[in-house]
């Protein structure tokens, strides 16, 4: 059998086009029939195992039937290109080797007669091919060490486990385009949370509904029955109304089997996005589902990940009530510098961030097995406490059975205010770095839950292209270079030590003009990123933002690390007790640092700039 095989090949954009349509067939083999206005059918009439969708990302969905021996097999949207191609992406035919298959197409493009349908360019680029040669059309955005789907839209990160020294990232994916449509699962796999390798599509939507978030555990005992080490899935099948849902997979979340009794939990508001665990200690899974529109997470428990009972809820009234509730996590840490532990609660708001659309809410408290007591703090509320303080980090969860006690995390980078709308074309939305999620003690006396980058990061440090030691920091900018092969990407470390009413401000900036301005406020302890004037802004208008976050400390010593991929920015600073992640589109890469401070009693401790490389 033929396979709709995909291949890697880079090449500049305007040759995307010409990459696909090389590979495509000669011959055709596709009978397009207008039926009127909006109706097509196309009739795949040639024997091939791919054929090439051609997408306009400006103009509206089509509905496609996809008619295998007179049966519809699925239904898909795509904006298929009215004037012109954007990209072309890859409808896998092997399934249906052998059948008849036609396309059933309802166009949304207000034609007014079957004439118009036939000027459409999406017929002429439709193609069949023997395979799917992927050319990467965004070099310039597109980042070197994050996680990103080749093309193709991605929201949040789902189902992350790791088994046998393989870490399984799936994710919120759309095949077909590059907006929010066809709710999958997509797959990526990595040996260390840099280098992803691109797998086929874990889960396509169903009977039940689209594939919506959810998470995998590992079922060491066989509690389920589907063998010992089984992965397990569990999302939210969002039909109609949405409900709970499971299947399992004996090749080591390669492929997975739904579970015939789907679904699996059913309530009568929406809910979504079940997250759990094994509980060692009670001897039972603990699953917590997001009752969105309640603002509320609800907990229940299982012998068998099959069967489950409602315990508690927690949330109604509590902390941000705005938006809805999504992308629950819940998991035991220490407390740093001392021989506690804690619990974390994360539950993922949208709208309602503090710079508004999406962010990580999060609470510290209890868990018994069945219910979960926030702390509160000294006047007895439970406060709203965030875990990012940039615009771009959202659906927040960690993977489970990571190795050595980690408790590794990964959000969206993006926010659902304008993530249809950034300007990348072939694919859109990146995950944030990889994280490591810890609880310390701030100067407040109240517990709070950071996350530092990974140790993995630390091996992209390819060169170190600058480095200064002690000096006074003045009105005068120090300036410093970004490594010259830069294209976007460095890491900068910068330690400094400032004093009441000596703010420092770290510019960095290129030579459209461009720049990303980040304080150091010494007087209220925080920090702040402008990115008003960091590039492409206006494709939303609320996009331009000047975020700002406590830095959780007292004596204005700081330090903070600064990740540049291209088209984000992630900051960490004092060792992720502050993680700020912005996304930014500069219009040429940033080529320098400026670090200055009005108030003339501040000192630069250290600074290192290096380069980075992912190979
Ligand atoms: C969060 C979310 C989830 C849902 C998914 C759908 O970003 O809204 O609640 O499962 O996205 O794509």
């Amino acid at each position: 059998m033929k396979l709709c095989k995909s291949t890697l090949r880079s090449l500049p954009a305007a040759a995307a086009l010409l990459a696909a349509s090389a590979s495509a067939f000669a011959a055709g083999g596709l009978d397009v029939a207008h039926l009127g206005a909006n109706n097509t059918l196309v009739r795949i009439t040639g024997d091939a195992p791919c054929l090439l969708l051609p997408v306009q990302d400006n103009v509206e969905d089509a509905r496609i039937n996809v008619l295998v021996d007179g049966k519809i097999a699925e239904t898909i949207h795509v904006r298929l290109a009215k004037t012109a191609t954007d990209f072309t992406v890859p409808y896998d035919l092997t399934p249906y080797a052998g059948k008849n298959v036609v396309l059933e197409i309802v166009e949304n493009h207000g034609h007014q007669s079957a004439d118009e349908s036939r000027a459409d360019v999406c017929w002429n680029d439709m193609k069949l091919a023997d395979g799917f040669t992927y050319v990467d059309q965004e070099t310039k955005y597109r980042p070197l060490f994050h996680h990103a789907p080749q093309y193709g839209w991605m929201n949040d990160p789902n189902g992350m486990f790791y088994k046998d020294g393989k870490w399984h990232l799936y994710y919120q994916y759309n095949p077909y385009g590059s907006k929010w449509q066809n709710m999958s699962w997509g797959h990526s796999v990595s040996d260390d949370l840099i280098r992803w390798e691109h797998l086929p599509v874990a889960f396509r939507p169903d009977g039940l509904g689209s594939i919506f978030s959810g998470s995998c555990v590992v079922d060491h005992n066989n509690t389920a029955g589907f063998g010992n080490g089984a992965v397990v899935a569990l999302y939210t099948s969002a039909g109609t109304s949405q409900m709970q849902s499971m299947a399992a997979s004996t090749d080591g979340g390669l492929t997975f089997s739904t579970f015939g009794g789907n679904p699996i939990i059913t309530l009568d508001s929406e809910a979504r996005d079940p997250n759990l665990f094994w509980n060692e200690a009670t001897g039972e899974w603990n699953l917590y589902l997001a009752h969105a529109l309640e603002h509320e997470m609800l907990f229940f428990t299982s012998p068998d990940l099959k069967t489950w009972t409602l315990q508690s809820s927690f949330g109604k009234g509590i902390a941000c009530q705005d938006g809805v509730w999504e992308c629950p996590d819940l998991f035991e840490l220490p407390v740093d510098g001392s021989k506690g532990k804690k619990w974390v609660l994360l539950c993922n708001i949208n709208p309602g961030a503090p710079f508004g659309g999406s962010a990580t809410q999060y609470f510290i408290g209890d868990w018994d097995g069945h219910t979960f007591t926030a702390d509160t703090d000294a006047s007895g509320v439970i406060p709203t406490k965030w875990l990012d303080f940039g615009k771009d980090h959202y659906a927040t969860v960690s993977w489970s059975d990571a190795p050595d006690g980690r408790r590794t995390i990964i959000g969206w980078m993006s926010n659902w205010q304008y993530a249809n709308d950034v300007p990348t074309l072939q694919y859109r939305s990146a995950n944030t770095l990889p994280r490591e999620a810890f609880i310390f003690r701030a100067p407040d006396n109240q517990l709070y839950a950071g996350s530092r980058p990974s140790p993995e990061l630390d091996k992209l440090r390819a060169a170190l292209t600058e480095k200064a030691g002690s000096q006074k920091l003045s009105a005068t900018p120090a300036t410093f270079t970004l490594p010259a092969d830069n294209d976007g990407i460095c890491e900068i470390n910068v330690a400094f030590q400032a004093k009441k009413g000596s703010d420092v401000k770290l510019t960095l900036f290129n030579n459209a003009g461009e720049e990303v301005i980040i304080t150091y406020n010494a007087a209220d302890h925080t920090v702040a990123m402008d990115r008003t004037k960091s590039g492409l802004t206006d494709f939303s208008a609320d996009f331009p933002a000047v975020t700002v976050g406590p830095t959780f400390e007292k004596d204005g010593k700081i330090s903070l690390r600064l990740f540049i991929d291209r088209s984000s920015i992630e900051l960490f600073s004092n060792g992720g007790r502050t993680a700020m992640t912005n996304l930014v589109f500069p219009t040429q890469p940033y080529t320098g640092l400026r670090i200055a401070s009005d108030g003339n009693s501040a000192r630069l401790n250290d600074l290192k700039i290096y380069s980075l490389s992912a190979e």
